[in-house]
């Protein structure tokens, strides 16, 4: 495993242990049956909805052969409200069949749990390693954003690819020896930090190695690739000059233009006016307390790719002091012909540097 495999594993592991208060009736469960009615009720419904109901399952039916031998009315009574009412179909056949087939005995290996009525992987992997601490990784859309940005990967969640690549970095990233509590810390962690809209990224204890965070792009992943076909995106490059230098760096995001290397890029989704270019937040995070000045802007550069336009400036900055930010370069303008930048960069230099 790399290093930043391992770190992740380790920090999101750590954040759990130290920081991670979310609460849930559910949390720590180690009956099958109740972690799998717990399930049930999540699939479809915010964790926030389910807590109540959930709490009135296990007080109506402390077991599963409790469940199974209700009248069915009461258990839909219960559901009530909760929408997707299959769920509720299949929950009491389930509780019949481990009730009678299994004679009560909750399956206890992936494969007989996966083949259950209403479970499918990510239940499967839930109650495998919530219960029986079994090596599955729990994979769905919320941990395909954590690990999209954390990663840098900017393949699509949905596209068959990228849900098999996705799948496997999953699994890979696993702590094979404390499985439930990895899955759990990792739902708990895309819930609470790395959420969809807002993400807490300054208090995240990950950001340090977030690749999306400290290539300003947070809220450009994960991508979807209904997305991708209509997408405008605006590159803003601050070249930072010192000596006679400046300053580049090679791109770690996982995309085309993987390895190519880059000046110190602020990304947006629309043209950013000319007083807003002085308050670039990628370039004012690596510059810290270093003064600078604009000493020239560009004029607007576009490449249309298949699926994409990318359009923007080139701001030359000179700094007053050298740069020690970790992953950046200084080279000469000499070196820097040698460097493989991507087309939107050449354009500018061959224009502008002879
Ligand atoms: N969503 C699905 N399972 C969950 C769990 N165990 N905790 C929080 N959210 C979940």
């Amino acid at each position: 495993m790399t290093d930043l495999k391992k770190y992740f594993t380790n920090s999101l592991l750590r954040w759990n242990k130290k920081d991670n208060k979310r609460p849930m009736p559910w949390k720590g469960e180690k009956d099958p049956y109740k972690i799998w009615l717990s399930e049930i009720i999540l699939q479809q419904t915010r964790v926030e909805q389910g807590w109540d109901y959930y709490n009135r399952f296990v007080a109506a039916f402390p077991t599963i052969q409790q469940l199974a031998k209700a009248p069915e009315t009461k258990v839909f009574k219960l559901w009530e409200g909760l929408g997707y009412y299959t769920r509720c179909k299949n929950l009491v056949a389930t509780a019949k069949f481990i009730a009678t087939t299994c004679k009560g005995k909750f399956p206890d290996q992936y494969d007989e749990i996966l083949k259950l009525k209403g479970v499918g992987p990510y239940t499967a992997a839930a109650i495998a390693s919530f219960a029986f601490n079994l090596p599955h990784a729990v994979v769905d859309g919320n941990v395909f954003r954590v690990l999209s940005r954390y990663f840098g990967i900017g393949e699509a969640i949905d596209s068959t690819s990228g849900k098999r690549s996705f799948g496997i970095l999953a699994n890979e990233l696993l702590d094979k020896k404390n499985p439930g509590t990895y899955n759990q810390a990792l739902m708990d962690f895309g819930a609470v930090l790395c959420k969809p809209q807002s993400p807490l990224c300054t208090s995240c204890p990950l950001k340090g190695n977030c690749v999306a965070y400290l290539n300003d792009r947070v809220n450009m992943l994960p991508v979807k690739e209904k997305r991708i076909s209509k997408k405008t995106r605006w590159f803003y490059y601050v070249i930072a000059e010192h000596n006679g230098k400046v300053y580049v760096r090679k791109r770690g995001i996982k995309d085309i233009w993987e390895n190519l290397y880059e000046f110190i890029l602020t990304e947006t989704t629309s043209v950013i006016s000319a007083k807003e270019l002085n308050d670039l937040p990628a370039a004012k995070k690596i510059f810290g307390k270093n003064k600078f000045e604009i000493i020239q802007v560009s004029k607007i550069y576009r490449q249309q790719l298949t699926h994409q336009t990318i359009h923007g400036q080139f701001i030359r900055v000179a700094i007053k002091g050298p740069l020690e930010v970790p992953g950046y370069e200084a080279v000469s303008v000499k070196q820097l012909k040698k460097l493989p930048f991507p087309k939107f960069i050449t354009g500018y230099l061959a224009e502008n540097r002879e």
